[in-house]
């Protein structure tokens, strides 16, 4: 063949071989064209058999033109493979009726609750001076509830914390106080421990809730006495409301506390000049404790000739209140979003 015939015919394969690609309508046709012309057999490969029948100087002439024509051909396979590829995804869209359009979906974030997040900062001090957390059932029976912490049966004192019985004789605990009984009698002395917990009891008003949360406080240990109470109270306090607040102790009477008393801090929001939160009084009231009682101990065979103990019991709804000044307790069971949103 000569040189002049070998150019056209390869030119002429170029424009068959591009016709081809256009008349592949989909991906299976389009790789046996490519193979027909393009793969180790191929029509454009076969050329170079042509080699040897052309003039020395016309043969590297060959070689570079074999190459173009397969790069060309080349171009135009990924480009058809690509219009292919959109023809498709563009009819799967359309089946698909995506409407690229629409406004995403946002994600609403869930936040801790301001009960939680007190509860976690009231804990957090007390954990920083040593003391381990404990739990105990909100089921509880009268023995740890009432008993063992010095109420006698049909004392009057049992009045002031009604509650629910449950079918199994239980009933639903009134304070966290029983978490100090069931400490005693599983641990070994000196214990320091805080027990948060929900309690339950017949009280329904703006600043009672039927079903609210303690932390309850226990330390035993060998010579204690009021002033070691006074100190942890104080600091608790302080770490609460600011290093600034003051406490004072009063006299009160809780049967498993002797002596007991009732923890005021100074008011925060009128800096003791007297205000409707503290009723003109200068003072709050935060919280019950006192030095446990030895018939206390005894029940939690621990032997009140060694040690001793002081125990308090602090509500964390009160604290949120004071600490956000919030005045109607049923706010943080409603669930309105506005106002727990204010806390996030
Ligand atoms: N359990 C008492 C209450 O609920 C509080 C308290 C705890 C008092 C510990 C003294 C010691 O009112």
């Amino acid at each position: 063949m000569s040189s002049e015939l070998v150019w056209s015919k390869l030119q002429e394969l170029l424009a068959e071989g591009l016709r081809s690609v256009g008349d592949a309508t989909d991906e299976n046709a389009l790789v046996a064209v490519q193979k027909k012309y393009l793969g180790k057999k191929g029509s454009v490969q076969a050329y170079m058999q042509h080699m040897r029948e052309l003039a020395p100087e016309d043969r590297p002439k060959l070689g570079a033109l074999v190459n173009e024509v397969r790069d060309k051909l080349e171009a135009h396979f990924a480009a058809a493979e690509q219009a292919l590829r959109d023809a498709k995804l563009k009819a799967d869209l359309k089946l698909r009726r995506v409407d690229l359009s629409l406004p995403g979906r946002s994600r609403s974030r869930g936040s801790e609750h301001v009960l939680q997040a007190t509860q976690r900062e009231m804990e957090n001090i007390f954990l920083q001076m040593g003391f381990e957390i404990a739990r105990g059932p909100q089921s509880e029976w009268d023995f740890f509830n009432f008993e063992a912490l010095n109420f006698p049966p049909d004392h009057p004192a049992r009045d002031m914390q009604d509650t629910l019985m449950l079918e199994n004789g239980s009933l639903l605990r009134t304070h966290t106080s029983p978490v100090q009984i069931r400490t005693m009698i599983s641990y070994e002395p000196p214990i320091r421990i805080i027990a948060p917990g929900t309690v339950y009891r017949r009280d329904d008003d703006v600043t009672h809730s039927p079903v609210f949360h303690q932390i309850e406080g226990l330390h035993i240990e060998k010579g204690l006495n009021l002033t070691h109470l006074r100190g942890i109270l104080e600091l608790f306090a302080k770490s609460l409301f600011g290093e600034k607040t003051k406490i004072r102790l009063r006299p009160s009477f809780f049967p498993f506390t002797e002596p007991s008393v009732e923890v005021d801090i100074a008011c925060i929001f009128c800096g003791q000049k007297g205000c409707r939160l503290c009723k003109q009084t200068g003072w709050i009231e935060i919280l019950g404790a006192g030095m446990i009682d030895p018939n206390v101990l005894k029940s939690g065979h621990i032997d009140p000739e060694v040690w001793s103990g002081w125990a308090f019991g602090v509500g964390v709804e009160r604290v949120a209140m004071l600490l956000h000044g919030i005045s109607d307790i049923r706010l943080f069971f409603e669930s309105d979003l506005r106002f727990l949103k204010q806390f996030n």
